[in-house]
């Protein structure tokens, strides 16, 4: 028998396809919230990203398993799906490249002010040579702290310590002897962190521990000419404090992919900063790796729909009882 499957995201047609061949496949809006949850009623399983999957979509449906085209599943109630035992699956691996490649495009762009120069050059204000008021700062041989050193933060260090000559400071709830051995990253507390880095780099998830991990206090720990790097997740933090910050001379600037509101609003005072780089929450979106990320996400469900799925579990723990 097909497997009856809800798509809340668009699929790349081969992966599509290779759904189809095992379930019959129910295509919805995720922006419409009701739409969702009814197609869920009378599905096994689904696929998608971006939208947050309450426990209330969920009453009443015969789900199995979920598979987010993601890494971060912060869209989910964890606890709730297990005691449902709804499996969830996600795609670690196949993006942590291509978003170390994005939070490295900030570093590089917020230091040597790529974006805004070249704004300035569309402009026709280059009519003369640049001087001290175009001039960036440097990255190579700086200090970088990473908070947060996992898959991506590891990748993050390893751009850094190999490529920029650049000194890697780290936290992380453990300790990481191969970026210690390999990249010379050491770790720290938070606050030597921020107190000596030049990058402030957030790679954290975003769980209850890491809401508004960076807030007033902690902008004021770090170095006047420091630079914020977040493309993690926009609610680790406070985005008011943070534009207090940049307004007022705390820090010198910062390049982000995410938002504590996303879209970001366009009258969002970040805009305004010309010491601010903004990306659309472009972490992992180039073509392969949404590719691979797409394929991932449809192998994980059908294996976790089979009762096969050994890797990518958020919560295996749903399996187990
Ligand atoms: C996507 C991400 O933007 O993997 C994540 O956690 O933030 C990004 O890859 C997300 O899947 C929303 O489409």
């Amino acid at each position: 028998m097909k497997y009856r499957i809800v798509a809340y995201k668009t699929l790349p047609a081969d992966v599509m396809a290779m759904l189809r061949e095992r379930a019959d496949v129910v295509e919805v809006d995720a922006s419409e919230p009701l739409a969702l949850a009814a197609a869920l009623r009378d599905a096994d399983g689904a696929i998608g990203a971006g939208v947050k999957i309450t426990p209330a979509m969920l009453d009443g449906s015969r789900v199995k398993a979920l598979s987010t085209i993601s890494v971060g599943f912060d869209a989910f109630d964890v606890a709730d799906l297990t005691a449902r035992r709804i499996v969830l699956a996600h795609t670690p691996d196949v993006l942590t490249e291509s978003t170390a490649d994005t939070v490295f495009s900030l570093i590089l762009a917020s230091a040597r002010r790529v974006v805004e120069l070249a704004e300035w050059v569309k402009a026709g204000h280059w009519t003369t040579g640049v001087g001290p008021a175009e001039y960036g700062v440097d990255v190579q041989g700086k200090t970088l702290g990473i908070v947060g050193l996992g898959r991506i933060g590891g990748a993050v260090a390893r751009r850094a310590a190999l490529g920029f000559n650049m000194r890697v400071l780290y936290t992380n709830r453990s300790p990481n002897p191969a970026a210690e051995a390999q990249y010379g990253a050491r770790r720290v507390a938070l606050d030597e962190l921020l107190a000596s880095a030049d990058f402030v780099c957030l790679q954290v998830p975003l769980t209850d521990a890491t809401r508004h991990l960076i807030g007033a206090a902690e902008l004021r720990k770090m170095k006047s000419s420091a630079i914020l790097i977040n493309a993690s997740r926009g609610a680790t933090v406070d985005e008011a404090a943070l534009i207090d910050a940049l307004r007022d001379g705390t820090i010198h600037g910062a390049g982000l992919d995410v938002f504590e509101t996303e879209p970001l609003p366009a009258d969002s005072p970040l805009l305004a900063l010309p010491n601010v780089v903004a990306l659309p929450h472009i972490g992992s979106a180039t073509h392969e790796t949404r590719h691979a990320m797409a394929l991932d996400a449809a192998e994980n469900l059908l294996a976790a729909l089979d009762g096969t799925l050994t890797r990518n579990l958020v919560n295996p723990e749903a399996l187990a009882r």
